[in-house]
């Protein structure tokens, strides 16, 4: 007897089939009428029998197992002392409301395995772990897990993945799913400059339209991201942390969980994909409550190593007069680090760099208005430092092999916790001895070779990263952390449990920022993407961009500034300034609305967020390169109610430039009033054919 299981939410339908073997997928995609019979939609699915295949072959399910006909991948592969060929049977499904927990079994192998899935009835997001038990008398190795293993239906024809590197993140790659298997790897041993993120879709799925499944893994380490097509056919997704050989061999009675993995269907493209995990990562895992995100400065790019106090003290002035509320002092201000070869690992202040410690320049920073915030790489040690003079044996290594550095540093073993306990410690006394309310907490190295105290240990390293922050986190609950890894190299669901926001990027030039702020918002709300206004020329593509473009782009994300401002001209500072006024007035807005982007007829970069009520939304047109078109195409704007009319404001300060051209600009110095229809459908015609142009609209209900 079949029964089903059905979950609904976030505009979804999931339907689980559950029969002696691991359940089936029945229904993954738009919500199902109400009291609609499961069953016959699930007969109506039935497999044709078909030539050359298994004349009983395992139908796709959630958990599938390898040696038995399925000619898919296995979702668990490993080996104890037999053969490793695993076959399912369901032990128990307990559901309860959103959640449910099925136990399968192979008595065969002596192993059992807990599939925990929740579907969240607001979001209609799933969160997926799976955890074997070794439940023989002799130890079991694991090779691979997934942590979500999920049938595909045949209109997700397409992927959309990604590549990333420094300064590179998050380049999106779109194409057809190839025959045989794709993956997206990362072996970086953090979760890497591409993220942990892929869609399969629709080959008619747009940023606004169409079916999408949306795929996360909430790793910090490595893993590997699959989609296979077996020679059936059937194409199976599968997220999975990496294990190396050897890394987990489960004991009698021992247990192995997987990390948590995250999928959600949108049927409204790539749009719904953001606003089902917006509210699913400001309700459910971000540590962040509600707080108004501050305006950072941060020292690095304006000033990198070479400061004093007295430096310190007059770039806070500056920071102050233009109403930044939090000063960050990055890189530079402990024992011995004066440049990037010495000091990671001794996290005391200098005293050749500040004589009299942080006390002055925290209070001075007080004095200001603003709250103090600190950069720390805790994971790392140099070689020249008085905690690798002490400690060398405490660094990760291969046991009588050379100690290949990055960056000239090491990674420090937090899978042991008297390492684990020293840097616990050494950042406790730090915190209780200063006001701090912000760390960002950096990870400038890849983790080679992954191994502690002589066994390969991955997994094990990035828990122990969770369970520093975590024993931080409880001691200190108001401290905001930010997750920065060489700026995006270690952003997804698992750190976001524990930091407040990420450093999207080291790049602060604003034309890669306009697509890295992109397609990080694909899952992180907006509040959580550190987006700064950085120097010009950019100090990493040497590009110049005038700051009224930079300061649009920082204000779509949790605005910053990075640059010293002493060397800004008085127009800059304005425009800065004003800036960042207009951010404050609009950040409940944007740190709370629904997000869209999209891509403009002829080529704007375009993206809005309307306030939940739909009562007021704010949105950024910018332009990256230069038009086909001499003439700007309107833009046409979506997101808005049709039926609804909205008073269009074009904010201020606007680009000079463009503003230069601008057709009838008086006009546009009061409120348009248009409708959604309209401004879907026929939209505005812009100045905005040259490169780095952008308009800031802003549109309010008209209430009738
Ligand atoms: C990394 C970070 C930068 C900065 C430097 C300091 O590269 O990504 O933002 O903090 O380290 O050394």
């Amino acid at each position: 007897m079949t029964r089903y299981e059905r979950f609904d939410g976030g505009g979804a339908s999931l339907v689980l089939a559950m029969e002696d073997a691991a359940p089936r997928i029945v229904h993954f995609g738009a919500t199902l009428p109400v009291g609609s019979d499961l069953a016959a939609i699930d007969a109506a699915l039935a497999p044709v029998r078909r030539g050359s295949a298994p004349d009983a072959a395992p139908r796709p399910s959630i958990f599938p197992a390898a040696g038995f006909g399925w000619m898919g991948p296995a979702a668990l592969t490993g080996i104890g002392d037999g053969d490793a060929a695993m076959a399912w049977r369901l032990r128990r499904a307990d559901r309860s409301g959103e959640a449910i927990e099925v136990e399968l079994a192979d008595d065969r192998q002596r192993l059992s395995v807990t599939l925990s899935w929740r579907f969240d009835p607001g979001c209609g997001v799933l969160s997926a772990t799976s955890k074997v038990r070794n439940e023989g008398d002799q130890p079991f190795a694991i090779h691979a897990l997934a942590a979500l293993s999920l049938p595909l239906p045949r209109w997700a024809s397409e992927i959309l993945g990604f590549a990333g590197d420094w300064a590179r993140e998050v380049q999106p790659r779109r194409f057809a799913a190839p025959p045989g298997a794709w993956a997206q790897v990362n072996r970086t041993g953090r979760t890497g400059f591409a993220g942990a993120t892929f869609l399969s879709l629709a080959p008619d799925a747009t940023e606004t339209r169409g079916r999408v499944l949306a795929f996360h893994l909430g790793w910090s380490g490595s893993h590997v991201l699959t989609l296979e097509t077996a020679a059936d056919g059937e194409r199976q997704a599968q997220l999975s942390a990496l294990l190396e050989p050897g890394e987990v061999v489960l004991p009698p009675g021992g247990e192995h969980s997987s990390p948590s993995a995250y999928a959600c269907f949108s049927g409204e493209g790539l749009t719904g994909v953001r606003s089902r995990f917006h509210p699913f990562v400001r309700e459910r895992v971000s540590p962040h409550k509600g707080r108004a995100r501050r305006v950072h400065f941060n020292s690095w790019e304006g000033v990198y190593f070479d400061f004093d106090e007295a430096r310190l003290m007059r770039l806070a002035q500056d920071a102050s007069a233009l109403g930044v509320e939090r000063f960050v002092l990055d890189d530079g201000w402990f024992m011995g680090r004066r440049r990037d070869d010495a000091g990671l690992g001794d996290w005391r202040v200098d005293a050749a760099v500040l004589p009299r410690g942080l006390g002055p320049l925290i209070a001075e920073v007080e004095r200001l208005g603003m709250d103090f915030g600190l950069w720390v790489e805790p994971e790392m040690v140099n070689p020249d430092s008085d905690l690798y003079r002490a400690h060398p044996d405490w660094c990760v290594h291969a046991q009588g092999a050379d100690r290949p550095t990055m960056r000239n540093q090491l990674w420090l073993d937090l899978a042991r916790p008297e390492v684990r306990d020293h840097v616990v410690e050494q950042l406790h006394a730090l915190l209780s001895a200063h006001r701090i309310a912000y760390l960002k907490w950096d990870c400038n190295r890849m983790l080679f070779p992954a191994v502690s105290e002589g066994r390969p240990a991955g997994q094990a390293i990035v828990r122990g990263v969770y369970a520093a922050m975590d024993a931080l986190r409880a001691r200190h609950p108001d401290l905001e952390i930010e997750s920065c890894a060489s700026g995006g190299g270690r952003i997804d669901l698992e750190i976001l449990r524990r930091a407040d926001r990420v450093w999207a990027s080291d790049t602060t030039d604003a034309i890669e920022r306009v697509r890295i702020q992109r397609w990080a918002s694909l899952i992180l709300p907006l509040e959580t993407i550190g987006a700064h206004v950085g120097p010009s020329p950019n100090p990493i593509t040497g590009r110049r961009l005038a700051m009224d473009f930079r300061a649009k782009v920082a204000m779509f994300g949790h605005m910053g500034v990075e640059l010293d401002p002493g060397r800004l001209d008085t127009r800059d500072m304005e425009s800065l300034k004003a800036h960042i006024a207009l951010y404050k007035e609009h950040r409940a807005l944007l740190h709370s609305g629904a997000l869209t982007c999209w891509t403009g007829d002829d080529g704007v970069d375009g993206r809005i967020v309307v306030a939940a009520d739909g009562g007021e939304a704010l949105a950024l047109l910018a332009r990256t390169g230069v038009s086909d078109l001499a003439t700007s195409a309107p833009v046409r704007i979506p997101g808005l109610d049709a039926a609804a009319t909205y008073d269009a404001r074009l904010l201020e300060p606007w680009p000079r430039r463009a503003a230069a051209r601008l057709a009838d600009a008086d006009g546009w110095r009061r409120p348009r009033r248009l409708s959604g229809a309209a401004l879907a459908e026929s939209g505005l015609r812009l100045p905005l054919a040259e490169p780095e142009t952008a308009w800031l609209l802003h549109l309010r209900r008209v209430e009738s």
